[in-house]
């Protein structure tokens, strides 16, 4: 496995392989990987004959006070698991090399970027779908792997490979989850174990929410109250959102009908979690 941090060597490594024919997996990260990561990874090796990971914690996508500067950074764990899932090479640029002094061009989906994180993290979609474009065109991928954690990242990015015309596919990979329903997370290592308790509530709220609908509610106002009730029962959890939207609009709807994600960012002491689920019509 080769780790590269400039774009030059990037784009020279991808286009010999693309030379021998091969097809081309991707794999964007921040770092400090986890099974979540790995699986994708797993993904991409089985749908693909060469593999990319990215890591790169993008300043782009993080507001002011957020934790950008805290984010947790460890490239040469991250190397041994991503050779040990059989990757090919990890890009890992500096922020000067993706940002050089002067950088002045961004991409920006309009309106499904004005809800849920949209709405919470203004501005963190737009730096999401520059880098996804810069990292896009930089390692030309036939087809790029992400996960329904970040359900509305999965969303707006293929909205954007749809508009603008990309040359590549989007796979979008079910949510991996701890043993105890946590989905995995890099921000989990920032809860202390009282916290970690705590944030059990956004897995098993969604769980309380699904047996409800089995048993016949449809009502989201209903739906979605139940829900906050649940999560505010635990006092270390302080609601950020939930929402219940349509599938891929993320418009609001009244009741349960065709497709629906029901989204949870909720904050477990400083740390801001999310969680969600999707219900197929
Ligand atoms: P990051 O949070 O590192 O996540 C990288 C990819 O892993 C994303 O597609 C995310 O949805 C997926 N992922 C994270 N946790 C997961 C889990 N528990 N189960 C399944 N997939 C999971 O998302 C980003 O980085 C960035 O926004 C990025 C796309 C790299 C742009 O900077």
């Amino acid at each position: 496995m080769r780790v590269i941090s400039t774009i030059k060597e990037m784009k020279s490594a991808v286009r010999e392989v693309r030379g021998q024919g091969k097809s081309v997996g991707f794999v964007p990260t921040m770092g400090y990987l986890h099974n979540g990561h790995l699986t994708l990874m797993q993904e991409a090796k089985s749908k693909t004959d060469f593999v990319v990971v990215s890591i790169f914690v993008n300043p782009l996508q993080f507001g002011v006070g957020e934790d950008y500067e805290d984010y947790p950074r460890d490239l040469s764990r991250d190397s041994s698991l991503a050779e040990s899932a059989g990757v090919d090479i990890i890009f890992a640029p500096t922020v000067r090399e993706m940002y050089p002094k002067g950088y002045a061009t961004f991409v920006e989906v309009e309106k499904l970027t004005g809800v849920l994180c949209g709405k919470s993290r203004p501005g963190h979609f737009k730096g999401v779908t520059t880098v996804v474009t810069k990292l896009f065109n930089i390692v030309e991928p036939d087809i790029a792997f992400f996960g329904q954690k970040d359900a509305q990242q999965s969303i707006v990015l293929k909205k954007m490979v749809e508009d603008l015309n990309m040359n590549l596919k989007i796979e979008i990979v079910p949510i991996v989850r701890e043993k105890d329903g946590l989905a995995m997370s890099s921000r989990n290592s920032y809860l202390n174990s009282e916290e970690r308790r705590a944030a059990l509530a956004l897995s098993q709220s969604l769980e309380m929410v699904r047996e409800l609908i089995a048993s016949g509610e449809r009502n989201n106002l209903v739906l979605v109250d139940e829900i906050r009730k649940f999560i505010s029962r635990e006092p270390l959890a302080r609601i950020d959102y939930v929402e219940i939207l349509s599938v891929p609009d993320l418009e609001k709807t009244e009741f349960l009908q065709g497709s629906n994600l029901i989204a949870l960012a909720v904050f477990i002491g400083n740390t801001r979690l999310i969680d969600n689920m999707v219900l197929e019509g």
